[in-house]
């Protein structure tokens, strides 16, 4: 087990892509929806493991805006796992002390759902161990066009002047407003793209993709992903 004392690098925001819970469920000839049930299980266990580790920040892509594009039932499926999983994990959060946020736009879930996120949210505001993002609803680009809006507004109402635009003034309106970027980003079932994950957050994140499936991604694999992290040589564009 990797934690604090180990001696190696722990960075302090990491990023997960969990993907792979249909094949999971596909090579055991079950229905998609049982490897989402999986995958959530996972998430509960695997996010109580990593805030032990030392890590600070975790952010974790659940549902982009593009994921409405599935069937109408997978949809459904996610919808009662991401209630359940929530009632769920406000016990154990608080054992662990994980603060946790959710990013994206809250207003197209059901009223249920938003109460839940809510809840979740006010329960664990004072906690002081690691911040759990939830990704719900999210997807980078439409988090950069809500910012985009925010300072044409601030252009046209309160005489902000295009020229002193910094790029400050772009990251205190994204979701992730006062956090570090992320060190590093795992993406489990294989792929080796973003898709639509902390576009403007990973311009100098370390990607780490595995072949293990999301809900296979258990604690030594992301100890792995750790070591592999302390051998890359971050340079941040200089020498
Ligand atoms: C991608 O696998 C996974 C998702 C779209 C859902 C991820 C959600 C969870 C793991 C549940 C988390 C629970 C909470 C409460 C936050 P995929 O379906 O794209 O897999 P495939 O690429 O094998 O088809």
């Amino acid at each position: 087990m990797i934690d604090k004392d180990s001696g190696l690098h722990i960075p302090e925001h990491v990023g997960i892509i969990m993907d792979g819970n249909g094949r999971w469920a596909k090579k055991r000839a079950l229905p998609r929806s049982v490897g989402h049930k999986f995958g959530a299980q996972n998430f509960r266990k695997i996010t109580r493991y990593i805030s032990k580790t030392g890590v600070k920040v975790l952010t974790l892509y659940a549902f982009s805006t593009e994921n409405w594009k599935r069937p109408l039932e997978e949809v459904s499926a996610l919808m009662s796992l991401f209630k359940q999983y929530l009632v769920d994990s406000l016990t154990d959060f608080r054992e662990d002390d994980i603060k946790v946020v959710f990013i994206g736009d809250k207003s197209a879930f059901d009223p249920k759902l938003r109460e839940l996120i809510q809840e979740s949210e006010e329960v664990a505001k004072d906690r002081k161990g690691m911040l759990l993002n939830i990704a719900m609803n999210y997807g980078s680009r439409d988090e950069i066009l809500r910012a985009v809006k925010m300072i044409a507004n601030d252009v046209k109402e309160h005489g902000l002047d295009p020229e002193s635009i910094t790029q400050n003034d772009i990251e205190s309106r994204l979701y992730t407003a006062g956090l570090p970027d992320p060190d590093l980003i795992i993406r489990t079932g294989g792929e080796f793209r973003l898709s639509n994950f902390l576009l403007y957050q990973s311009a100098y994140s370390e990607f780490y993709s595995t072949e293990t499936l999301w809900p296979d991604f258990h604690e030594e694999e992301f100890d792995k992903a750790i070591m592999e992290y302390n051998q890359r040589n971050r340079r941040f564009g200089g020498v």
